[in-house]
């Protein structure tokens, strides 16, 4: 048996986790790894594909990032290809990825991604490739399981700035508003902000006003709490309008979302008159060593995806749901769209608790 390895999308503490599991499991059943380089970039000659063995894999378990390096503008399906004026055409070069496939001989894919990953996962599946997925997200966007590895990392990276951003906003009256990652779903920010007890939660899932948001900050005010701390998700936007887009993204990535926080604090600062700043974490999140947390459930995922590859589980992915770990079809996961739900718990005691969502 010929396993192969692959990291797609963009990269979330625990990857070397999941890889450094899933190699151990297998090896240790006799089976052979090779690890693609960049996405699917290995197997389609613009990188290497290489042999995954018990040395490979010594000691990466707390690291961040993946030693198989990651793409998020791979898309076998949609391959961006330099033309000779310089712009780029997608191609898709699926074709091509399969016939290298079988001729390394590999037997099944094990794909550790994101939404994005998954999709291509499904695709290359419907081509015939023996395909288990792990999700991997620092987003927590991925349908099917509780969460995804590398959120907790991220939440903790996200509660850490909080707690030192308090400082500032306490010690000289300000505003601070500091954007988190997320995409279109608010997880991190709703759960950064609560655990770090902010005073303003904005989430993509419910739209803010601005005018509600400074009501807020000139309550506290009143009450004598001259600061306020607001978390911002990337991709939060005001009812009736639109998120933020930052500067052009490579050929064949997705739109960045991001650049909200800027837009807020200064129209906080002209409302309220309160001096106020703002914030990115960016990819402060994604970096360093995952969590306990998340090293548990990558190694969980690396060792229940090679027991799924042994079952024949082919276009299914591997997910929490606790206290166990399942296997879920990809298709499944794809056609449910996961974001905050506002009447869950963790809203509704924030709310409870005086934070102001902005609506
Ligand atoms: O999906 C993970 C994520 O970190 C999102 O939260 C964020 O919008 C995006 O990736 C950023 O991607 P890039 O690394 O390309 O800037």
């Amino acid at each position: 048996m010929r396993i192969a390895i692959s990291t797609g999308g963009g990269d979330a503490p625990g990857l070397n986790a999941v890889i450094r599991a899933a190699v151990l499991s297998a090896v240790n059943r006799g089976w052979e790894v090779l690890g693609v380089k960049r996405g699917y970039a290995g197997l389609l000659g613009e990188d290497e594909v290489v042999f995954l063995t018990k040395e490979s894999v010594r000691g990466i378990a707390h690291l961040g990032g993946t030693i198989l390096r990651t793409t998020n503008r791979g898309s076998p399906f949609k391959y961006p290809v330099k033309q000779p004026d310089g712009s780029f055409v997608e191609v898709d070069r699926s074709d091509e990825l399969m016939e290298n496939a079988r001729q390394l001989g590999i037997d099944a894919m094990i794909s550790i991604g994101g939404d994005g990953s998954l999709a291509i996962a499904k695709q290359l599946c419907d081509k015939g490739m023996k395909i288990v997925s792990v999700p991997k997200t620092i987003d927590n966007d991925v349908a099917g399981t509780i969460t995804t590895f590398g959120f907790d990392t991220a939440v903790n990276t996200a509660i850490e700035a909080i707690d030192k951003l308090h400082t500032t906003a306490e010690s000289h009256d300000r505003v601070i508003v500091m954007e988190v990652m997320g995409r279109d779903a608010g997880f991190i920010a709703l759960h950064a902000g609560v655990a770090g007890t902010a005073d303003v939660i904005l989430v993509p899932e419910i739209p803010y006003d601005v005018a509600k948001v400074c009501e807020k900050i000139q309550a506290r005010d009143r009450a004598g709490r001259h600061f306020s701390i607001v978390v911002v998700a990337e991709g939060a936007f005001p009812r009736g309008g639109e998120s933020s887009t930052l500067g052009p993204s490579m050929p064949g990535q997705a739109r960045r979302v991001g650049g909200v926080a800027e837009v807020i604090a200064a129209e906080i600062q002209q409302r309220t008159g309160k001096e106020t700043r703002s914030l990115v974490l960016g990819h402060l999140q994604r970096g360093g060593m995952p969590t306990g947390y998340d090293r548990l459930l990558a190694t969980r995922f690396g060792g229940a995806a090679i027991r799924a590859i042994a079952e024949e589980k082919w276009g299914e992915m591997v997910a929490l749901q606790s206290p166990h770990i399942v296997t879920v079809r990809i298709e499944d996961v794809l056609a449910e769209e996961k974001r905050v739900e506002p009447s869950h718990d963790v809203v509704l005691t924030a709310r409870a608790m005086g934070i102001s969502f902005g609506d």
